[in-house]
């Protein structure tokens, strides 16, 4: 009898488990919806109205505002005396924003999912909102809700998860820093302010992602992020395939949450036990667009490819960013560079989507090298072409029956070497694929299975 009851009461143990309770560690204990792992690259949108001034970065209003001295010469050379930062929203105007292109132009880049800045640590909305009166995107600007016009063109037009980036805190929001004066004893601004925006770009938007930043160094617990959490795990419309970063709150950032982040830019020197993403920005110095930028300033296309081969290699998603402009184009050199990638991606791509880390991740004699395997092949990435067309791969094992082609070539021949194999890559280079990376796929024949006679 007692054995039953604790059966049972085991039984009811998880059935009770499939809830999540606000607290990291129930939360941590989420498995994440596959389809992040295996998606490898989306595209990260910076756009507000630090888009208008177009100069320095995002971070316009704070640099002027603490007399960074750039900021406050552009701005007293540039704008009437008395000018402020609310003054730019007026020209926030995205006459030529299109999302049905935009849609266009993202699935031609090979992403999987994108993560629209909904609102920065401006403060400013790209929705109609009832918590931010008279500093969103429909009652000023661009007349426009520009979030529903992404989520709706993406959904309609392409298998692209769309998701959100969301600031917690805003500079210069006077409930906020009313908080802050009370030592963050009180939670106006959270009650107010930052969970209705949540909970309504949730609601209205259905995000696969909530890429949630801009803590202001205060607690998860003032900004109620487990309770959060938990409703988007539990009880919301995209319970079943949301996930979310690891920045809510002083404490969470490279710890907790469905992803680690950890910092801008971040490629671990090794594989993580948690799932990571690596995100970064085709402009060196900015996440939002600058007039100013040069061609110098920018990623080129090996440097790209390269970041994005050492991190799904690292078991890393790249999260790539480009910044609109204030009347809503995606310049040119971004398009250019979002399109290249595309179409190496395309060639590629057996290796990438779906893939995992292999046992080795760069090759043993061979810098530059980087590998995944999916199924039962490897796949080895080559990021600079050999001397005398002979590449050495001394992580790979040369056995009977190995083949390897290069995708999008064909089958190269290969000999064993005293430590891995050499692989002759001498193709007329017209014939190659592809520039900048090129990707080999190693077979070992199956190994036949013995059959055993079980005599009894
Ligand atoms: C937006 O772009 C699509 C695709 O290029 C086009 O068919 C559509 O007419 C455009 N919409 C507007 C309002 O210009
Ligand atoms: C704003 O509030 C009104 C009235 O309470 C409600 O009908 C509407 O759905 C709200 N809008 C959003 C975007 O939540
Ligand atoms: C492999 O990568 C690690 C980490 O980036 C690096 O330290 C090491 O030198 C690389 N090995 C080779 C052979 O390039």
């Amino acid at each position: 009898m007692i054995i039953k009851i604790s059966w049972l009461a085991s039984l009811l143990l998880v059935f009770a488990e499939c809830r999540y309770e606000p607290n990291w560690d129930s939360l941590d204990s989420r498995p994440n919806p596959a389809w992040y792992d295996e998606a490898k690259f989306g595209i990260f949108i910076h756009w507000g109205v630090f888009s208008v001034p177009s100069f320095g970065s995002e971070w316009f209003w704070n640099y002027w505002h603490s007399g960074s001295k750039s900021y406050v010469d552009f701005v007293k050379s540039n704008y009437r005396p008395g000018w402020t930062y609310a003054d730019f929203a007026k020209d926030f105007t995205a006459e030529f924003y299109n999302a049905t292109q935009w849609t266009e132009l993202f699935k031609d880049a090979g992403a999987k999912y994108i993560v629209l800045v909904t609102k920065h640590h401006e403060g400013f909305c790209n929705w109609p909102t009832n918590v931010s009166f008279n500093w969103n995107s429909k009652a000023v600007g661009p007349n426009r809700d520009l979030v529903g016009e992404l989520a709706n063109a993406i959904r309609k037009n392409s298998d692209i998860h769309f998701g959100i980036y969301h600031s917690l805190f805003e500079w210069f929001n006077p409930i906020y820093l009313g908080d802050k004066a009370r030592k963050f004893q009180t939670q106006e601004f959270v009650n107010g302010k930052t969970m209705p925006e949540l909970y309504e770009l949730v609601n209205n938007y259905k995000p696969d992602i909530i890429w949630s930043d801009g803590d202001g160094g205060v607690t998860y617990k003032y900004w109620k992020s487990e309770e959060f959490i938990a409703w988007l795990f539990n009880d919301s419309p995209v319970k079943d395939t949301v996930l979310t970063n690891d920045r809510w709150g002083s404490g969470t950032m490279c710890k907790h949450g469905s992803f680690l982040t950890c910092a801008d830019r971040y490629v671990p020197g090794k594989p993580l036990k948690k799932k990571w993403e690596n995100a970064m920005t085709i402009d060196k110095h900015s996440w939002g667009y600058r007039r100013e930028a040069k061609l110098e300033d920018l990623l080129n296309m090996e440097d790209i490819i390269q970041l994005f081969v050492k991190t799904i290699s690292l078991g890393g998603n790249m999260l790539m960013n480009v910044g609109p402009t204030h009347d809503g184009r995606i310049a040119p050199i971004y398009e250019e560079r979002l399109r290249d990638f595309g179409q190496w991606m395309k060639v590629n791509q057996e290796g990438i989507y779906g893939s995992k880390i292999w046992t080795s991740q760069n090759d043993s004699l061979t810098s530059d090298v980087w590998y995944t395997k999916k199924n039962d092949a490897v796949y080895a990435f080559v990021l600079k072409w050999p001397n005398n067309n002979q590449l050495a791969l001394g992580s790979v094992i040369g056995r009977q029956g190995m083949t390897i082609e290069m995708i999008g070539y064909g089958s190269l021949s290969w000999k064993s070497a005293s430590r891995g194999v050499i692989v002759d890559m001498n193709i007329p280079a017209v014939k190659l694929p592809c520039r900048w990376a090129w990707v080999l796929k190693i077979k070992y024949p199956r190994r036949k299975i013995m059959k055993m006679t079980v005599i009894n």
